[in-house]
């Protein structure tokens, strides 16, 4: 793992009839946890994967699985996501009516709880979470499809966010390429998920996450 910040690829561009091949080229990259987007066609206007693909992936390889939550009534599915490997597991502050309960359920069940934002939540909606979590996620495109454009305001969210909580991981999911990274970094992120940038690189998987590292 780089020291100062993480890479976490997301798998929602990946190729899914070579998924375990395209995990393994991720791990030679050496990314360090794997991003596993999951949707419910509800809450975000797409349906993805859920326990059986995190179960996959904890087959595939000893990286930190990276659980984002984009469902309605998170509460219910946490104790499958944990059984099924995942190392992170992020909700949506907001989903559900008792996130204190569920991010503690998480942490009970040995996973790392995180707290997700939409590009129209404010900060303020987490700050009160902010200490029982260890992440905190800025959503820079709107939930449900990988390749949008990142949303230049989420970047003052996330100074917002260092400055309420200094030593929180801040991961920003949504649009982050060569260009948009940096400044990411410098408002404070320190968890960069990647989407196209990775899987849709002109030289690959290798190519894409080797573009990305030389960045910082
Ligand atoms: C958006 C997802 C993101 C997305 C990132 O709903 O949470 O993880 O797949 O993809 P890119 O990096 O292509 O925007
Ligand atoms: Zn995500």
């Amino acid at each position: 793992m780089s020291n100062s910040w993480i890479l976490s690829p997301s798998l929602l561009s990946a190729d899914f009839t070579r998924l375990g091949e395209q995990i393994t080229a991720l791990e030679q990259a050496g990314v360090d946890w794997l991003h596993v987007d999951v949707m419910d066609g509800h809450f975000a206007p797409n349906i993805s994967m859920g326990p059986l693909i995190v179960e996959a992936c904890r087959q595939a390889s000893q990286l930190p699985v990276d659980v984002h939550l984009m469902i309605e009534n998170p509460e219910r599915y946490i104790e499958a996501f944990a059984k099924a490997g995942a190392n992170l597991i992020t909700i949506h502050v907001e989903t559900g009516y008792h996130p204190y309960r569920t991010l503690q359920s998480i942490r009970d069940l040995d996973c790392r709880p995180g707290i997700a934002l939409n590009p129209g939540t404010p900060v303020t909606a987490i700050t009160q979470l902010l200490p029982l979590v260890d992440m905190a996620l800025i959503l820079g495109t709107n939930p449900g499809f990988s390749g949008q454009a990142f949303i230049p305001q989420m970047l003052s969210k996330i100074s917002a966010v260092r400055q309420a909580q200094p030593n929180v991981l801040i991961q920003v999911d949504g649009g982050m390429n060569a260009e948009t990274l940096p400044a990411a970094f410098r408002a404070g992120a320190n968890v960069f998920v990647a989407g196209n940038a990775v899987f849709k690189h002109p030289q690959g998987i290798a190519g894409g996450v080797t573009a990305l590292r030389a960045l910082l």
